[in-house]
């Protein structure tokens, strides 16, 4: 069996989904690898890279579709590039199919098993392929970098001759990977910490990594069986509210990871609560190309309202592709060994299997 893959629309996508790493180890479970030319050169990733592992270089997309049975991407193919996928190959990738729609449904007609890799569950033995996660937690810690990056001011305490300079604030909402990464990242470099989320688990994991837990005062747990927020309650809203306008006062940056699965990002910093923030703050919303969970955020743009800096993200992994390629390539070899038989020699689909079952999208 062919594992193939072929480069992504570099304006947009600099991560890829094979790595040499990878590569080897595919051709190890008794598969072939076959990639486009110069596949990862804007990553500093020669071909002979590639090669040396074993890998057969191909002049073209047309020439790897032509003989895979199996393609891997990032993103949801083009349609162009579905035009060039033979029937009955298996796609595998981050296919955001709400966003996509139009070209998964072109994927289905054309017989193509299509997996997409963010519908993964997320039960113990999906942990090494569990794409969002991988990506998450890079994202946390990148927001904190570019933050600190914005930031005027120093971040850590600093006693000195010349006197004391105090430590920054940042307040984390939203305590999910992303979330939990953003909040160890800031504390290890010197700032104090606090965070909220409608999860009340999510409690225990803020304080373990020495943060501050802001709790809005609520019985009800907003958490789903599995694992996700629900969507917040109108009353439950105006006490996070409430909440968070003494927090905006004191904290110096703010960074929102809030997401609900399968529905736009909670909407939490009003135009009102942004602006209670000091001038010189800043606000990073890592929700923005979901909706965004603060007003004055707009993807890919940074606003500055009364001297406070609103930066939208967007693609957000490609400030630091190399990393985020090396994780996302070991998910998908993951997922890729869990749907090869090495007995049979072929690619099982097995619908009992869970993983398998909840990531192949059926139809649309
Ligand atoms: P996510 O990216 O969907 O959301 C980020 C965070 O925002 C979540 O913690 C969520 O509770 C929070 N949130 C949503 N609405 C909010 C609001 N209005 N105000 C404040 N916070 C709000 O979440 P992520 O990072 O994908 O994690 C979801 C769950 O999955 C967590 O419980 C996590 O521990 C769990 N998980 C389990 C794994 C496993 O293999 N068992 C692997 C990774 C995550």
């Amino acid at each position: 069996m062919i594992v193939g893959s072929i480069k992504e629309d570099l304006a947009s996508e600099k991560r890829v989904s094979i790595t040499p790493e990878t590569a080897k180890n595919l051709i190890g479970l008794g598969l072939k690898v076959y990639i486009e030319k110069d596949y990862a050169n804007h990553l500093g990733i020669d071909d002979n890279n590639y090669k040396d592992v074993g890998v057969e270089i191909k002049s073209s997309a047309k020439e790897v579709s032509k003989s895979s049975d199996l393609i891997t991407k990032v993103n949801c193919p083009s349609e162009n590039e579905i035009n060039i996928f033979e029937e009955n190959t298996i796609l595998v990738g981050m296919m955001n199919p709400s966003k996509n729609k139009n070209q998964i449904h072109k994927i289905i007609n054309k017989k193509i098993k299509i997996f997409s890799l963010e519908l993964l569950p997320r039960i113990t033995r999906a942990q090494s392929m569990d794409v969002l996660s991988s990506q998450s937690n890079l994202a946390g810690y990148r927001a904190v970098i570019d933050c600190v990056a914005e930031f005027e001011k120093s971040i850590p305490m600093m006693m000195t001759a010349a006197g004391t300079v105090p430590a920054a604030k940042v307040l984390v909402i939203g305590a999910g990977v992303a979330g939990l990464q953003a909040i160890a990242t800031a504390k290890r470099l010197g700032a104090i910490v606090s965070a909220t989320d409608v999860r009340v688990a999510s409690k225990e994991q803020v304080e373990s990594l020495g943060g501050k837990f802001l709790m809005v005062e609520q019985s009800e747990d907003m958490e789903t069986k599995g694992g996700y927020a629900k969507e917040a309650s109108e009353d439950y809203k105006k006490k996070q509210a409430e909440m968070m306008k003494e927090a905006l006062k004191k904290n110096d940056i703010v960074i929102c990871t809030a997401l609900i699965p399968g529905k736009p990002a909670p909407r939490i910093l009003t135009d009102e609560l942004v602006k209670l923030m000091k001038p010189g703050s800043i606000v990073y919303d890592l929700a923005a190309e979901q909706g965004g969970n603060s007003a004055f955020s707009e993807p890919g743009k940074i606003n500055t309202i009364d001297g406070i800096k609103i930066i939208g993200v967007k693609s957000l992994m490609n400030s630091l592709p190399l990393t985020a390629s090396s994780l996302y390539a070991k998910n998908l070899f993951s997922f890729i060994r869990n749907l090869y038989s090495r007995e049979k020699k072929i690619f099982n689909i097995n619908f009992e299997d869970e993983i398998i079952e909840k990531t192949l999208i059926k139809e649309i």
